[in-house]
């Protein structure tokens, strides 16, 4: 494929249609003070078209509307899509900022790159975020440690069946006020291990955030559901021994004598952010974090032995939530006490204090929005 950022210019500027009816402010109070998880969506949504030969262009703020989509659009039969996922968080002095954009910006580019995708370039992404959340500012949900759930995404919509990248995207921002992911604030969550399906195989696309990966993953967390289970854990498709990740979050684990684990990023598992931060977070503050493979045949042993004290799963939205239990065919085993650990809710209480700038923030991970 052709580098296609290549001589295009890398700022547009957003043209910015305010929303003709916004929803009233006493429903709109409403549902910020029970928001959920990605039920409820603001009034506005940032849009910019790529075309070949043109580059990123008509980029504007708009009303919140469905797409009109011809059904020979190519991302209704092959999938060409690709998104991400961060948060806006009020600080202090009632400002809001977001946490390490440019590092989605990023990963938003490399999933692009294995789509096949024209990589937008991060001034876009970022500026894209900013002007929305801006605009959608008084969307803030008023309920205990809410956030504007930022989502990005692009698809393939060029009308053509044959199999080949797409010669046309757009790129969509849509912005939803959250609460907790999971559901009454979970202590713990308990995990399936799914031995019969897999996430990603070596050389496709785990590494990439795209729609893909997670409709193949739908199976497999129903199957957790049906079992009881909060989560699903992929383990490796080679071997189907190692663990990878969850449907949606990393994983790590941590031991006895302080130290911690987290499978490494081999190109089948997602590079979170989250992950990466807490990595930081944990050696700056002097334990070592292992990057290596964790077989769950170890995890079953070190749990029933007491060397493992600790397990959570991390993301954007999950935050740093505490694994209690894991269950699967072969039976089920318990971590710790089956809740929150010291060494997780330190972590957790670290990057958490960094993202409401209650923390000094060293590595300027914080972005003010205004
Ligand atoms: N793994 C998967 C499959 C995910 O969907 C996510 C969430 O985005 C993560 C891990 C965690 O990534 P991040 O910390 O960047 O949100
Ligand atoms: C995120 O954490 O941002 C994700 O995209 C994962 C999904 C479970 C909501």
């Amino acid at each position: 494929m052709t580098d296609r950022t290549e001589n295009q210019s890398t700022a547009v500027s957003f043209a910015v249609r305010r929303h003709a009816e916004p929803l009233g402010v006493p429903e709109r109070t409403k549902l910020l003070t029970d928001p959920g998880f990605g039920r409820v969506f603001t009034d506005h949504m940032a849009v910019v078209r790529y075309t070949e030969g043109k580059g990123w262009h008509s980029a504007e703020i708009t009303a919140r509307k469905p797409l009109l989509l011809d059904p020979a659009s190519a991302v209704l039969h092959y999938a060409q899509e690709i998104f991400e996922g961060l948060k806006a968080y009020r600080l202090g002095d009632g400002s809001l900022a977001m946490f390490r954009p440019d590092a989605n910006a990023r990963r938003f580019q490399q999933s692009a790159k294995r789509l096949a995708m024209p990589e937008l370039p991060s001034e876009i992404f970022i500026s894209s975020i900013r002007e929305l959340v801006n605009i959608d500012r008084d969307w803030f949900p008023t309920v205990d440690g809410g956030s504007l759930y930022i989502r990005p995404f692009m698809f393939a919509n060029e009308v053509f069946l044959g199999v080949k990248p797409a010669s046309e995207y757009l790129y969509l921002v849509i912005l939803s006020p959250v609460g907790g992911y999971f559901k009454g604030g979970a202590p713990a969550v308990s995990i399936w291990v799914s031995q019969h399906y897999t996430r990603a195989a070596p050389g496709g696309t785990g590494a990439a955030k795209c729609g893909g990966n997670y409709a193949s993953s739908l199976v497999a967390q129903a199957e957790a559901t049906k079992h009881g289970c909060d989560q699903v854990v992929f383990l490796d498709a080679v071997e189907h021994r190692w663990l990878e990740e969850l449907g949606g979050m990393n994983v790590f684990l941590v031991f006895n004598d302080g130290t911690l684990q987290t499978p490494p990023l081999s190109g089948t598992i997602l590079p979170g952010i989250t992950r990466d931060s807490l990595i930081t977070l944990a050696r700056s503050e002097g334990l070592t974090v292992r990057e290596e493979p964790y077989a769950i045949d170890q995890w079953r042993a070190d749990a029933n032995s007491g060397r493992l004290t600790e397990a959570f799963a991390c993301g954007t939205a999950a935050v740093v939530t505490p694994i209690g239990r894991v269950a699967s065919p072969d039976g089920e085993f318990k971590i710790g006490a089956g809740g929150p650990g010291q060494i997780t809710s330190r972590l957790k209480q670290k990057l958490v204090d960094i993202q409401h700038g209650k923390a000094p923030d060293p590595h300027k991970w914080v972005y003010r929005i205004g």
